[in-house]
């Protein structure tokens, strides 16, 4: 089916396949007569827990709001450190500033790795650090082996932002179930599509639990409950939100969930294809290493860096002009206004690759056509 009415460009930089499967299972929740949370949002952790090897999945509205839950259930707040990496999305130091904890921004390894610096990251950890919050940047799992033992000789909780990493695997171990909680965002152009949405992920039990209740208002049952008459009446047990997923997502979500493997195998082909086109071409370096034994990406993002001192502006305008979608991941939190106003701590490669990096199109029913048009471009565009 096309996407036509929703994009102008030849070359999106993300793209949603819609079919008669998908519209089925929309159709038939619709249809169900109940589209708040309830069963299908209950199969969804279940399969989602059972995908990824989690003790416990809690499906929420949206990535933010799994960070925000994160951040909250390992009791961070006022006086409270949180280090992440300043090239991330907002979102994570978003989630840590709104719990009244500061975000303490870490740099990148540099040079084409984009996820954290092991080194830095210790180098970030102060009295005050409550807990560290890495990014799998783009799909590539991070060092989590330098992590965890930087984690645990200072006995720090990980919060796994893995947005763009499911299925991904680090020595064959799931994204988001190596540290002690995992944050996934479903938002349209990420590789598990549901519109809005999100989950949790986390083999501790009393951590699943309180991120249960603070999903929803700290209610001990559901409207769902109610509904069916298995619970009357509900106490508060703290202060919570309305972070629920419904129905609908959760039913387009257990989809996407099945489709999930093949999907991230094809973005892995397109990645091989765009770097065979684009590695040695002067002056165009393609983001992380061309294979890793330890690692197995989700390929979200198909980020490359542009020479030193070209205009990216420039570039970006003359594949906007062949109709091909560009963007940018990210600019660093720490350039931000409300975030520059805080101490900064120095973060010299990401200073040096944020002003390069740019991101290409990548989903997985791309054709070759298209990647091949794409690279034909950037590489006249440079
Ligand atoms: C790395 C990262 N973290 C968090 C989020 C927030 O997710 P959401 O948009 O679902 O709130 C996003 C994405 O959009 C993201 O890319």
């Amino acid at each position: 089916m096309s996407n036509a009415e929703v994009s102008r460009w030849q070359v999106p930089l993300a793209d949603l396949r819609v079919d008669e499967e998908l519209l089925a299972a929309v159709t038939k929740t619709v249809g169900s007569g109940w589209w708040s949370a309830g069963p299908r949002v209950a199969e969804f952790e279940v399969q989602f827990a059972a995908y990824c090897g989690a003790g416990h999945a809690v499906a929420v509205s949206s990535g933010t709001a799994a960070l925000h839950l994160a951040v909250l259930a390992l009791g961070c707040g006022p006086g409270d450190e949180v280090v992440l990496p300043s090239l991330n999305f907002v979102a994570a130091a978003n989630a840590v500033a709104v719990t009244g904890a500061t975000p303490v921004f870490c740099d990148v390894v540099g040079g084409t790795d984009l996820n954290l610096s092991p080194d830095d990251l210790e180098a970030a950890i102060g009295p005050a650090t409550k807990a560290l919050l890495v990014l799998h940047y783009g799909g590539n799992p991070c060092q989590m082996d330098a992590l965890r033992a930087i984690a645990d000789r200072h006995r720090l909780p990980v919060i796994e932002d893995a947005a763009h990493a499911p299925g991904a695997t680090w020595r064959g171990v799931k994204c988001g179930t190596i540290g002690r909680i995992g944050c996934f965002s479903f938002f349209s152009n990420k590789n598990l599509p549901t519109g809005e949405g999100g989950l949790v992920v986390t083999d501790d039990q009393e951590l699943a639990k309180r991120i249960r209740l603070l999903r929803s208002h700290g209610m001990t049952s559901l409207t769902w409950d109610r509904h069916r008459g298995h619970a009357h009446t509900y106490d508060v047990l703290e202060p919570g939100f309305n972070y629920r997923l419904d129905e609908i997502r959760a039913a387009i979500g257990i989809v996407e969930l099945r489709r999930l493997d093949a999907e991230n195998a094809a973005r892995r082909r397109l990645a091989a294809r765009y770097r065979e086109r684009l590695e040695g071409v002067e002056g165009i370096a393609v983001a992380f290493p061309a294979s890793d034994a330890d690692v197995v990406s989700s390929q979200h993002l198909e980020v490359v860096l542009l020479p030193d001192g070209s205009s990216r502006r420039d570039v970006q305008a003359a594949l906007a002009n062949e109709g091909i979608q560009t963007s940018v991941h990210y600019p660093p939190i720490h350039t931000f206004t409300h975030y520059a106003a805080l101490p900064q701590r120095r973060l010299p490669q990401t200073d040096a690759v944020a002003p390069r990096i740019l991101t290409l199109p990548m989903f997985g029913h791309m054709t070759d056509e298209q990647l091949d048009f794409v690279t034909d471009r950037l590489v006249a565009a440079i």
